[in-house]
C-alpha cells in the first residue's frame, strides 16, 4: 500500500492507473476506520482495479461549535486496517495541503439540505460538497462509495455528480450496525458505558416504524410520534429531529408511498447520533 499525502503525487499515481486503463473505486472518509468504512473498501476491492482511501478530518464541514478538533484520530490504526482491507493508494494530505489559501470558490449545495442535518449543521453539506469536489478532481475515480448511515449525504453528492458532470458512478452502501444494532460510527466512543446501553434504542425506534408501515400506518406524523415516543422511553438522549421525508429527494409525502426514509438525530453527552432506514412503502408488506 503506497501512502501519499501531496496532491502532485496523488494527481501523478492517478495519472498512471488512468493511462494503463484500469478502473479506481474511491473510497472518502475522516479516518478513525471502523466496520463501516471496511465494508466500503471491501465493495470497492470488489469492483475495481484499484482501491484509494482517503483520510481527511475537512474543517470545511465543521461548524464552529462542533467538535472538529476532538475528531478522533489514529492514523497508525488506519493505515494497519487499510492495508488489511486491501487498499492500494492511502491519500492522507494536511489541511494545508488541501486548503493553502482562503477559497476563492466554494461549492453551495441548494437543494436535498434544507431538511435533518443540513438544518441542524448549517452549511455542513457546502463543506461536504465542496471538499469532495476537490477529492474527485484529484483522484479521477470510476466508482465512489459511500454509506447510507449518511442517507443525505449520498442524496447530496448524487446530486453533485449529476449537476457537475463528474463521470463517476455513485454506489451506495448498506449501513453497518453493531450486533445489537447500533450503527457504527466513529464518534461512538464518546458515548458513556451508560448511554451507549441506551443507543440501539434508536435503531429499535426506527425497526417499530418501519414494522407500523408494514402494518399499514401510512401517517408520516403518526410514524414520527411513535420514534419520538420509543426514543424517549429508552433513552437519557435528546432528540435533535426525526423526520419521515421522500428519499432521495427528501421531500413531505403524505400519505406515505414510494420510497421513503424515516431519519434520527439524537444529542447525548458528548455524541449527537443519526440513524435511518429507508423503506419502500408499497413493497414493505
Ligand atoms: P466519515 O464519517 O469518515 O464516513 C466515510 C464514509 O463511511 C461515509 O460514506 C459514511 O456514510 C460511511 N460510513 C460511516 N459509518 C458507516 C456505517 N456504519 N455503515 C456504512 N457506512 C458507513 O462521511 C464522511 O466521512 C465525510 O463527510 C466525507 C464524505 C469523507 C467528506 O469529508
Amino acid at each position: 500500500m503506497k501512502i501519499v499525502t501531496t496532491i502532485q503525487e496523488m494527481q501523478q499515481q492517478m495519472k498512471a492507473c488512468r493511462s494503463q486503463g484500469k478502473t479506481v473505486g474511491f473510497v472518502p472518509t475522516m479516518g478513525y476506520l471502523h466496520e463501516g468504512h471496511i465494508t466500503l473498501l471491501k465493495e470497492a476491492r470488489k469492483d475495481n482495479d484499484v482501491v484509494v482511501l482517503s483520510v481527511f478530518v475537512n474543517p470545511l464541514q465543521f461548524g464552529p461549535n462542533e467538535d472538529f478538533d476532538r475528531y478522533p484520530r489514529d492514523i497508525a490504526r488506519d493505515e494497519k486496517m487499510a492495508k488489511e482491507a486491501g487498499v492500494d493508494i492511502l491519500f492522507y494530505p494536511s489541511v494545508e495541503e488541501m486548503y493553502p489559501r482562503p477559497l476563492s470558490v466554494q461549492v453551495i449545495v441548494k437543494e436535498r439540505v434544507d431538511v435533518l442535518c443540513g438544518k441542524s449543521r448549517p452549511g455542513h453539506f457546502d463543506g461536504v460538497a465542496t471538499v469532495l469536489t476537490k477529492l474527485f478532481h484529484i483522484v479521477m475515480p470510476t466508482r465512489a462509495y459511500f454509506g447510507m448511515k449518511d442517507a443525505q449525504q449520498v442524496a447530496v453528492v448524487d446530486g453533485l455528480i449529476r449537476d457537475f458532470n463528474f463521470p463517476i458512478e455513485l454506489v451506495a452502501v448498506p449501513t453497518v450496525r453493531e450486533a445489537d444494532g447500533l450503527a457504527k460510527s466513529s464518534r461512538n466512543v464518546y458515548l458513556s458505558p451508560e448511554e451507549r446501553k441506551e443507543a440501539p434504542a434508536l435503531y429499535r425506534a426506527l425497526q417499530k416504524a418501519q414494522e407500523a408501515i408494514k402494518n399499514g400506518e401510512r401517517e408520516p406524523a403518526a410514524i414520527r410520534d411513535l420514534v419520538i415516543d420509543y426514543i424517549q422511553t429508552n433513552t437519557n438522549g435528546v432528540i435533535d429531529y426525526v423526520e419521515v421525508y421522500s428519499y432521495p429527494e427528501l421531500k413531505p409525502v403524505a400519505p406515505l408511498s414510494g420510497k421513503i426514509i424515516i431519519a434520527i438525530a439524537v444529542r447525548f453527552t458528548n455524541a449527537r447520533l443519526i440513524d435511518n432506514i429507508t423503506v419502500d412503502v408499497e413493497s414493505s408488506y
